[in-house]
């Protein structure tokens, strides 16, 4: 399978899953694999209907829940990130002129939710990054979380912007034209074009979502360290297992987090969100005693 893979190629494997509502073996398999809680008629029509066979999209369960952890998780108050969450449900690019832009297309579900990128919005609300990164766009699902708390931050006089990677020229089809002009997309592998994109930048946050093994990690997020501006955040979007940022966080004085966030409605069970948060701002002096 694997060899399948590399000879098809990453374009030709991207085109594949727009088959992806067709693919019954595959969604039986990863049903097999994450349904254990899911009710019958929930598997059911995954197997037969859902379009998605990978970086599924779903309601968080109990956002107030979920978000306000996430605020106990970064120290600020629940009322503060719960406010920005509730902007998502009224935000029209992120509905209705998203499910618009969507409509003829046969590989997506109608009415996609953010699920877990529901939190990549309001960590980027509550920070107010300068420069976002995000490596592997895919439908472009966590670039349009990012590109409109990045939009809303603007509105407010925080402008900031996007660099998003992948090597596939198709990736981040469901952000329209209208809300691209904050975002440069990458062509290439990122060992190919990360670097020189960061050259003489300072990145405020970086979300990880191309391969997450130990080697292509300790690249990106270290290159991310490197450019660091005063406070960096890095995400690791494996789903829920992050050795190695855990370890990168123990070597260079990060502190780790998890935090749950559970599906609702669908066979993925959600997973937990795993981040770091590096402070580099100059420390006070310590008063003298005495
Ligand atoms: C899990 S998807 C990204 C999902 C996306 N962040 C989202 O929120 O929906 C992974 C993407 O990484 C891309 N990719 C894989 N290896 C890569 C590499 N070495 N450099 C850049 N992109 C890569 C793939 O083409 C794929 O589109």
């Amino acid at each position: 399978m694997g060899a399948l893979k590399r000879l098809i190629g990453p374009t030709w494997r991207f085109r594949a899953h727009h088959l992806g509502r067709l693919r019954w073996l595959t969604k039986y398999r990863l049903m097999r694999t994450y349904g254990a809680e899911a009710g019958w008629r929930q598997r059911l029509a995954f197997v037969l209907l859902d379009p998605e066979i990978e970086s599924f999209s779903y309601e968080l369960d109990d956002e107030v829940q979920a978000i306000s952890a996430l605020a106990a998780a970064v120290g600020r108050p629940a009322e503060e990130l719960l406010a920005y969450a509730a902007e998502v449900r009224e935000d029209p690019e992120l509905g209705r002129r998203l499910w618009r832009h969507l409509r003829w297309r046969f590989d997506l579900k109608r009415r996609p939710q953010l699920g877990h990128r529901l939190a990549w919005y309001v960590l980027v609300r509550a920070f107010k990054p300068k420069l976002v990164v995000e490596t592997g766009i895919y439908l472009g699902f966590g670039s349009l979380a990012l590109l409109r708390a990045l939009d809303r931050n603007a509105e407010e006089g925080d402008p900031g912007e996007l660099m998003s990677f992948d090597i596939v020229p198709a990736a981040g089809a469901v952000v329209r034209e209208a809300l691209r002009h904050r975002w440069r997309r990458y062509i290439g592998t990122t060992k190919d074009t990360l670097p020189a994109a960061l050259e003489g930048r300072q990145v405020d946050m970086l979300f990880q979502d191309t391969p997450h093994t130990e080697e292509n990690q300790r690249f990106e997020f270290g290159l991310a360290l490197s450019h660091s501006g005063e406070r960096l955040l890095l995400m690791d979007c494996s789903g829920g297992y992050a050795p190695t940022l855990r370890s990168l966080c123990a070597e260079r004085g990060g502190a780790y987090r998890e935090v749950a966030m559970r599906s609702r409605g669908h066979i993925h069970p959600g997973a937990p969100l795993t981040f770091a948060m590096f402070d580099n701002r100059p420390r006070a002096p310590s008063g003298d005693v005495g």
